[in-house]
C-alpha cells in the first residue's frame, strides 16, 4: 500500500500505470470510511489493475455553516481499511496541493445541481464538480466508483464527465444500510443514540414509498404525501425535501418511472443533516 500526499507525485505514479498498459480505478472519499466506503473499493478492484482511494475533506464543498472543521478524520483507520479491501495507493492530499494560493478556476454543472441538495446548498455541488474534475486530471482513472447514497451527486458527476468528455466510466454502488435501515453515512456517527433511532424513519419512510409502488401506486404527489407524513411524526426531524425525481435529469416526476425514478429525502435531525433515497 502506498501513501501519496502529493499531486505531482501522484501524476507521475499514474503517468507510470498508463505506460504500462495498466487501468486504474478512482474511488473518491472524505475518508471517515465505513462499510459503504469500503464496497465502493471492492467494486474497483474488480474492474481495475490498481485501485486509488483518494481521501480528502474538500473544503470547497462545505458552505460556511457546515460541519467542515469537525468533519472526521482518521487517515491511519482509512489506510487500513483500503489495504484491506485490495487497494493498492491512497492518495490523501494536503488542502495546499489540492486548491494553491490564488486558486480561482471551478466547474460548475448548472442545471441538475441546481435542484434538491442544491436549493439550501446552492455552492455545495461546484464544490464537488471541481474537486472530481481535479482528481480525475490527477489521478487519471479508467474508471470511477460513486455510491448511490449521494444519488444527486452522481446524476451531476455523470453529466460532467459527458458535458467534458473525461474519458472515464462511472460505476454506482448500491446504498449499504445498518440492519434496522439506516443508510450508512460517515455523518452517522454525530447522532446520538435516542436521534438514531428516530433517524430511522428515513429509511421508513422510503421503504414505505416502495412499498406502495409495489402495491400499485404510481402518483408521485401520494407517495410524497406518505414519506412526509411518516417523517413528520418525529418532532425533532425536520424536512428539508422529499421529492420523486427522474434519477438522470433530477426533474421532479408526477409518476414514477420504474428503475428510473428516486425518491429523495432530507432532513435535518436536530443538528445532523442526512440524505438517503430510494430507486423506484
Ligand atoms: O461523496 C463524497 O465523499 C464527496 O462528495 C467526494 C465525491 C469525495 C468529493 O469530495
Amino acid at each position: 500500500m502506498q501513501i501519496i500526499t502529493s499531486v505531482s507525485k501522484m501524476q507521475a505514479f499514474a503517468s507510470g500505470l498508463h505506460a504500462q498498459g495498466k487501468t486504474i480505478g478512482l474511488v473518491p472519499t472524505m475518508g471517515a470510511l465505513h462499510a459503504g466506503h469500503v464496497s465502493l473499493v471492492t467494486a474497483a478492484v474488480g474492474r481495475a489493475d490498481c485501485v486509488v482511494v483518494s481521501i480528502f475533506v474538500n473544503p470547497a464543498q462545505f458552505s460556511p455553516n457546515e460541519d467542515f472543521n469537525k468533519y472526521p478524520r482518521e487517515l491511519e483507520a482509512d489506510v487500513a481499511k483500503c489495504e484491506a479491501a485490495g487497494a493498492q495507493v491512497v492518495f490523501a492530499p494536503p488542502a495546499d496541493q489540492i486548491y494553491s494560493k490564488g486558486f480561482s478556476t471551478f466547474v460548475c454543472e448548472d442545471s441538475l445541481a441546481r435542484s434538491l441538495e442544491g436549493v439550501s446548498r446552492p455552492t455545495h455541488f461546484r464544490g464537488v464538480t471541481t474537486v472530481v474534475a481535479k482528481l480525475f486530471n490527477i489521478c487519471r482513472p479508467h474508471v470511477a466508483v460513486f455510491g448511490q447514497k449521494d444519488a444527486q451527486q452522481v446524476a451531476v458527476i455523470k453529466k460532467m464527465v459527458a458535458d467534458l468528455n473525461f474519458a472515464i466510466e462511472i460505476v454506482v454502488a448500491p446504498t449499504l444500510r445498518e440492519s434496522d435501515g439506516l443508510a450508512l453515512s460517515s455523518r452517522n456517527r454525530y447522532l446520538s443514540t435516542s436521534q438514531r433511532l428516530e433517524a430511522l424513519a428515513i429509511s421508513r419512510a422510503l421503504f414505505k414509498a416502495r412499498e406502495m409502488v409495489e402495491g400499485g401506486e404510481r402518483r408521485s404527489d401520494r407517495l410524497v404525501a406518505e414519506a412526509t407524513h411518516i417523517l413528520g411524526q418525529h418532532r425533532r426531524i425536520r424536512v428539508i425535501y422529499v421529492s420523486l425525481v427522474d434519477a438522470d435529469t433530477m426533474e421532479p416526476l408526477r409518476e414514477v418511472k420504474t428503475g428510473h425514478s428516486i425518491m429523495a429525502v432530507a432532513v435535518w435531525m436536530e443538528d445532523v443533516r442526512l440524505i438517503d433515497n430510494i430507486i423506484l
